[in-house]
């Protein structure tokens, strides 16, 4: 990969948004007036590293995703996360891409591009994950809470995305359907085929939004931004 080509996006946008309980798809929940997903798109549209966009779209979605987006492309996502990435990638035929939660809206261009740089200024590694370091103490339990483990937090960080990777690097990853079934993220599929991944630090501010308090959060740095 040189320096300058740009990478495909593939923003992970298919999911139901359960614990948000928002009464429908996360990606569509109503952030800043808009819908979360067009945070994340205009932030890639943004980003001088990547060319063009792809966005998983749940069931039944990618028709309103398509109107609501017209500079990218929409595919049908899948069952799990990785089924969606997957799928997008099967549509990407460039040698870096990058891969993106739509639930996490306050991503920046710089951000994008940090990870992308890193990957193309890295030869011997396969990807480039954002990450937090942690600021809670982990503790390890098992099933009745009794305290087994309490790690070192010096060398724990939180995984993010965006995550840059080589795009063969990832298609191999995510070949088997069982791992996809389990995966969190798309590094750690990575690192299990074997390749290397880099971290990032990135800003704690980049959060997920999964419940109904993260939505709030997500709405006062957005307030504090614009
Ligand atoms: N995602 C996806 N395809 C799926 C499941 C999830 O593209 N089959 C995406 C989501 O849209 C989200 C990201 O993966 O942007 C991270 O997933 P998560 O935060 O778990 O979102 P949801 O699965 O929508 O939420 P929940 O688990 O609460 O239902
Ligand atoms: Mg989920």
């Amino acid at each position: 990969m040189t320096g300058t080509a740009q990478a495909t996006a593939l923003i992970a946008a298919a999911g139901s948004g359960e614990r948000l309980g928002a009464g429908g798809p996360k990606a569509l929940a109503r952030l800043g007036g808009r819908a979360m997903v067009e945070w994340s798109v205009e932030a890639f549209g943004a980003a001088g590293r990547v060319g063009a966009v792809l966005v998983a779209a749940p069931p039944g979605g990618a028709g309103q995703l398509a109107a609501l987006l017209p500079e990218v492309t929409v595919v049908d996502g899948g069952e799990s996360r990785s089924d969606s990435v997957a799928a997008m990638l099967e549509r990407a035929d460039t040698e870096a891409v990058v891969v993106h939660d739509a639930a996490r809206p306050l991503v920046t261009p710089a951000l994008i591009d940090a990870v992308l740089a890193r990957l193309g200024d890295s030869p011997e590694f396969a990807g480039v994950v954002a990450a937090a370091r942690l600021t809670d103490t982990v503790k390890e339990s098992g099933g009745e809470g009794e305290v087994e483990r309490t790690l070192d937090r010096s060398r724990l960080w939180a995984a993010q995305t965006p995550q840059a990777f080589r795009a063969e690097a990832l298609r191999e990853a995510l070949a088997d359907p069982a791992a996809r079934a389990e995966a969190t993220d798309d590094a750690m599929l990575v690192e299990r085929a074997g390749g290397r991944v880099l971290l990032q630090e990135a800003p704690r501010e980049n959060l997920k939004v999964t419940t109904p308090l993260d939505l709030r959060l997500a709405e006062l740095v957005l307030a504090e931004r614009h």
